[in-house]
């Protein structure tokens, strides 16, 4: 019997296994991140930063729901030029570590993807969407044309994999992810948080301070799912699906919709960090039971189910 790899390659980034954090949970400290590669996660993923400290919104920033959460923190950071010495920690402590990152301009975004690339980060990832801030800084990822700008730019000043987070927000995330791929992106990140919100009856208010947020968790799985089914048959490059995954089964279904990866976010705050241990088990026993022997074998296996679901079609010689 052959032996079971897990181990996946995106655009020269190796990851042990194809399970990082979303960016944002658990926020950028080098022990917590430490402890989400402890628990099993093939790489992590930091909170957005951006070229200067931000302290966000004012709270309430978080609501949980029944099939998730809600939140507008308003990317606060420390700044990237603070998280410069974080970096240097996460690479002393021996953890694959992946730059999430965002800017305000296309000369912002380029500064610091170069800053983190100094670092020594191992991969970026290029937040075009973030859905807190649009009055403010524009949500990129809602326009194509700057998105490959954007990624141009950033490509520009690194040697890097760069992946390109993009929001399920839009009418036609395929042409958003082309975009990106013409800009020069490595990778697809399939999706940052759907835009929501919540009313308090008693206040009769909306209960964030944002009044609108990012929803997460199982809620949004089969919005998220259906991108990467998209992103995965419009472009070349690597997918890596994001969104509501929280067991082994979640992340399955997302390699076989096409994705190459899956980052697992809101999942820690209902499984703490053990779900990376749980869903990489999961997926060994799913390898093992059905005779793959790399997770690539997996990628996109669903895809070719709908062509035979075509030939059938053909052979009943239905006539359309
Ligand atoms: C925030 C940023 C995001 O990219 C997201 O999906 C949700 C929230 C934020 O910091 O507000």
């Amino acid at each position: 019997m052959s032996k079971i790899s897990l181990a996946v390659d995106l655009a020269g980034f190796h990851l042990r296994n194809p399970t990082m954090n979303a960016a944002g949970v658990l926020g950028m400290s080098p022990p917590l991140l430490k402890r989400v590669y402890d628990a099993g996660a093939g790489a992590v993923v930091t909170k957005s930063i951006g070229p200067v400290p931000r302290t966000g919104h004012p709270n309430p920033t978080l609501v949980q729901l029944s099939g998730g959460a809600l939140n507008a923190m308003g990317l606060p950071n420390p700044g990237v030029d603070y998280f410069v010495d974080e970096i240097a920690k996460l690479k002393e402590l021996g953890v694959p570590t992946v730059a999430s990152f965002f800017g305000g301009s296309v000369q912002e975004f380029a500064e610091v993807a170069y800053k983190l690339t100094k670092a020594g980060a191992d991969a970026l990832e290029l937040n075009a969407s973030c859905p807190n801030v649009a009055e403010e800084l524009g949500m990129l990822a809602a326009d194509a044309g700057s998105v490959e700008k954007v990624t141009a730019a950033v490509k520009d000043e690194t040697r890097l994999p760069v992946f390109v987070k993009l929001s399920p927000n839009v009418t036609n995330v395929k042409t958003v992810a082309k975009a990106a791929e013409w800009g020069g992106a490595d990778a697809i990140t399939a999706v940052n948080t759907l835009l929501g919100m919540a009313i308090d009856v008693n206040f009769r208010r909306p209960v964030l301070t944002n009044v609108t947020g990012g929803l997460s968790g199982p809620a949004v799985k089969p919005v998220a799912l259906r991108c990467v089914w998209e992103v995965s048959q419009a472009v070349e490059i690597p997918v890596i699906g994001c969104g509501g995954v929280t067991t082994w089964e979640d992340a399955v279904e997302y390699l076989l919709a096409g994705a190459s990866a899956v980052e697992i976010g809101t999942a820690v705050m209902t499984r703490g960090v053990e779900v990376y241990g749980e869903v990489v088990r999961g997926l060994e026993r799913y390898m093992t039971k059905n005779g793959f022997s790399r997770v690539e074998e997996v990628v996109g296996l669903a895809h070719e189910a709908g062509r035979h679901t075509e030939s059938r079609v053909d052979k009943c010689n239905i006539r359309v």
